[in-house]
């Protein structure tokens, strides 16, 4: 696979949203094909899923699951095959979140979700070969750190929350320090922009990460 693969973390309120948009925008200016995306997402099945996750109560385990059964199609589907025709994939939230949300929110065990990521994110296991298919992974992930209080401050009023922005900031702050132990894990691939300022400073944090990669020129 030739394409890049970017994906954008952060807790509820953390403001992914407009640096996504102006990301396409850039890596459209110099030629790039680019496929915005979500998770849970991305497909109609995932969609679906998305739906039952954001608004059902629900054990940990049956949440991990159905986010990574979301993710299974969504690779298959969407992620892979875009990257194949050398394409950029931007997604909002990918297995990070999955970490983050379910595993250090939720307390689902990490190594549990350690497998499950193995599982979906390998495509296809040649037949009668040892040899190990690489995972589906972001290229860079850039993560958005915010303070919970003021993801809170921000998110206050905004709109009716869904299951997860109706969490109190203890479960925020359980989530941030999921992100930061995915980092600590794979410190190359991560890139934390300080989100806690105005959105010209952020979006300049965002755009100078991915050109340090040499993702963008
Ligand atoms: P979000 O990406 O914030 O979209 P919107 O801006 O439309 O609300 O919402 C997705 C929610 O799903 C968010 O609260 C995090 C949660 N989530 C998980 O719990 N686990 C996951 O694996 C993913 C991808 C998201």
């Amino acid at each position: 696979m030739s394409g890049i693969f970017v994906s954008f973390e952060g807790i509820d309120g953390a403001g992914k949203s407009t640096h996504i948009d102006r990301l396409a925008q850039a890596f459209k200016a110099q030629g790039r094909q680019v496929t915005l995306s979500r998770e849970p997402g991305g497909t109609p099945l995932a969609e679906e899923i998305r739906q039952w996750v954001l608004n059902q109560p629900m054990d940990p385990m049956t949440e991990a699951l159905l986010v990574f059964a979301a993710r299974r199609d969504h690779v298959q589907q969407v992620i892979a095959p875009a990257l194949a025709r050398n394409g950029v994939v931007l997604c909002d939230r990918f297995t990070d979140a999955t970490f983050a949300y379910q595993g250090a929110g939720r307390g689902f065990d990490w190594q549990i979700l350690g497998q499950l990521e193995r599982w979906v994110q390998t495509l296809s296991q040649p037949d009668h070969t040892s040899i190990p298919t690489p995972l589906v992974q972001p290229d860079i992930t850039i993560w958005f750190d915010l303070p919970p209080s003021v993801a809170a401050q921000r998110l206050a009023g905004a709109r009716v929350p869904d299951k997860f922005e109706a969490q109190p900031q203890q479960f925020f702050e359980a989530v941030a320090s999921g992100y930061a132990r995915r980092l600590a894990q794979d410190p190359r691939r991560f890139a934390r922009v300080n989100a806690d300022q105005a959105p010209e400073a952020v979006w300049a944090e965002v755009k100078s990460q991915v050109q340090a990669r040499g993702f963008l020129t």
